[in-house]
């Protein structure tokens, strides 16, 4: 099928809860739709082919690059974005909270990819070893931190979601 250069399509999607309808090229990135056309600047670009991990977002619980997928792929989904990680706007979840008492970031630059990813790789394995988290990790890149308080961040992070889960009987916040 010809597709025109200029060709539009209506998506509408779910991004943190809220639903939004939207026309879009059919070409723009789900990282430029995130960031330009709702303002979701929480989601980086780095290096714009899949291997930095910076741009990394959930589409039904799945962590993705968002710069290798097309904005209308979601069409009909439900994004998570950075900014829909923790309990309520504003407020910093386990992962986040983990990152910052564990000096788990510098400049901060890959903090969204690599949040977003812990996230969904704590949903699969709640209760990982240090290779595992290393493991799981390997697709997102730091330039500064060295990544061994990332990995201790992320074993934090699962000893408290683990205490939280016995204490409540169910799975407590991100
Ligand atoms: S910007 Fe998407 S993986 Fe680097
Ligand atoms: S904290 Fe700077 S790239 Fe990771």
């Amino acid at each position: 099928m010809h597709v025109e250069a200029t060709a539009r399509q209506r998506i509408a999607l779910t991004v943190n809860g809220e639903a939004y309808e939207r026309e879009v090229d059919v070409r723009m990135l789900l990282a430029d739709f995130l960031r330009w056309e709702l303002g979701l600047t929480g989601t980086h670009i780095g290096c714009e082919q899949g291997v930095c991990g910076s741009c990394t977002v959930l589409i039904d619980g799945e962590a993705i690059r968002s710069c290798l997928t097309l904005a209308v792929q979601a069409d009909g989904r439900s994004v998570t974005t950075v900014e829909g990680i923790g309990p309520a706007p504003g407020q910093l979840g386990t992962i986040q909270e983990s990152f910052r008492e564990h000096h788990a970031l510098q400049c901060g630059f890959c903090t969204p990819g690599f949040v977003v990813s812990v996230h969904a790789f704590l949903n699969q394995t709640p209760n990982p070893t240090k290779d595992e988290i290393r493991e799981a990790l390997s697709g997102n890149l730091c330039r500064c931190t060295g990544y061994r308080n990332i990995v201790q961040a992320v074993a934090s992070a699962a000893e408290k979601m683990q205490q939280s889960t016995a204490s409540n009987g169910k799975d407590g916040s991100r």
